[in-house]
This record gives C-alpha cells, sequence and structure tokens, in this order.
C-alpha cells in the first residue's frame, strides 16, 4: 500500500510580532482622525470607510490614496504629512497605559512568563513614543517600527526583520494584525498569521478574532495548532 509522503508540521509558534495602531491601543482612530482634518481642510472627499484602506498603510502611501490622481508638487504633499503628523502627535500626547486595548497587556505578559518572545511590528514612525507613554517597553524583546525598513506594509519587510531581531524563523512567528496590508504582509513573508477585526478586513488570515480582548495565550496557541 502507497503511504502519502510525509509532511513536514510547521515548528511551534516561538514569537508574537504585534502590530500597535489599532491592535495594542486605538490609535489608528487618531490617525483616521488627523487624515480627516486634512482633507476637510484641503476641500479633499474622505471618509471613515476610506479610512478602512489606509490601515496599516504608510503615511505617504496614506495621503496618495487621499489625493489620488490630483497634481501636488513634492513640497505641498511634504507639507500636508506634516501636518497631519502634527495632529497625530498633539493627539497622542495623553495616552497612557489605561489606554492600551482590552486584552493587549494580560496577553503580553503572558508570552513573557511562558518564556516566549514579542516584538512590535509597526509602519509608524511615532510607535516607539506610543510604546512608552502606554508602559509596554519591558514586555517587548523588539521593537520594529517605521524607521526599521524602507520597504512598508504590505511588503514583508518589517515583520522579516523583526523576526531576524527575535532570532525566529517566519514560520516560528504570529504576527498579530487589524490591517488587510498587515495581514498581507504576514502572509507574503511566511508567517503565520493572526487578523483582529471584520473578515471583510482580515480574512486572509489563519485565525481571526474580533480584538484581544478574552484572547489569552492558551487559546492562542490553540487556534494556530
Ligand atoms: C500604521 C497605521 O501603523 O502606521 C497607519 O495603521 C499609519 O494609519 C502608519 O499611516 C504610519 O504612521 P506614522 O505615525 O508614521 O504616520
Ligand atoms: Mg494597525
Amino acid at each position: 500500500m502507497n503511504r502519502p509522503p510525509p509532511t513536514e508540521p510547521p515548528p511551534a509558534v516561538r514569537g508574537f510580532i504585534f502590530d500597535l495602531d489599532g491592535v495594542l491601543t486605538d490609535t489608528a482612530e487618531f490617525h483616521y482622525r488627523a487624515w480627516q482634518r486634512l482633507a476637510d481642510e484641503e476641500g479633499l472627499p474622505f471618509s471613515r470607510a476610506v479610512n478602512e484602506h489606509l490601515r496599516g498603510v504608510s503615511r505617504r502611501e496614506s495621503l496618495m490614496l487621499i489625493v489620488q490622481d490630483r497634481a501636488y508638487a513634492e513640497d505641498q504633499l511634504q507639507a500636508m504629512m506634516a501636518r497631519k503628523n502634527q495632529y497625530y502627535l498633539d493627539a497622542i500626547q495623553d495616552i497612557r497605559p489605561a489606554d492600551l486595548l482590552p486584552g493587549a497587556r494580560p496577553l503580553l505578559e503572558e508570552i513573557k512568563a511562558a518564556g516566549l518572545k514579542a516584538a512590535l511590528g509597526s509602519a509608524s514612525k511615532n510607535a516607539a513614543e506610543v510604546i512608552d507613554r502606554l508602559g509596554l517597553r519591558p514586555l517587548l524583546d523588539v521593537i520594529a517600527d517605521g524607521h526599521s525598513v524602507a520597504q512598508p506594509k504590505p511588503a514583508p519587510d518589517l515583520f522579516l526583520y523583526a523576526a531576524e531581531q527575535l532570532g525566529l524563523l517566519p514560520a516560528a512567528c504570529a504576527v498579530v494584525e487589524d490591517a488587510a496590508a498587515g495581514v498581507t504582509a504576514a502572509i507574503a513573508g511566511g508567517f503565520r498569521s493572526v487578523g483582529l477585526g471584520p473578515p471583510e478586513r482580515v480574512g486572509d488570515a489563519e485565525v481571526i478574532f474580533p480584538s484581544l480582548a478574552g484572547v489569552t495565550l492558551t487559546k492562542l496557541l490553540a487556534a494556530l495548532a
């Protein structure tokens, strides 16, 4: 009798790479409000629904999605990005540990207690400031942010950088994302993927939860097994 060829089981998950905005804290809302203010001032059409496509997308790519084919000189684009960033910086000044989304801190604490690794994998150039305001530094082994690599999500580069810094293979890391661009990046890099949010947005992820609320390490590892 012919036996099917043995298939390699995936390696055990040894580390997690967390997106920041919309995963650990609700700064996705602050990014949205900052873009909405800029768009309103510039008379550019924009809405919360359009903003769903900007989740996880770099500052420049976000602006390009808003201006579309309208002609702007480079210095005008730079000025608009700087203005949006100032609105965003104003908004994050009051962020405190209480602004962590439900489930985020307990999960990071469980990961550390279990001897597993945790990294940040955020496209934001402001991620380190937010992480410090949230008091999360001690729970993260690696910070990969908008300064770490040249190619933004949906390219896998940021997550590959984070995994390398953790000393883990992509297949041994699970990426936790709220954005379609982030899930695409995770899959492209050969990572395990956990989507947070509606299936219309993160439906390509292997495992989907509405948010991190109630997501324990046991539950997460069981879902990925
Ligand atoms: C991502 C956000 O984490 O970072 C995007 O989801 C944002 O909305 C991107 O555009 C870049 O952030 P920043 O802070 O560098 O403008
Ligand atoms: Mg996000």
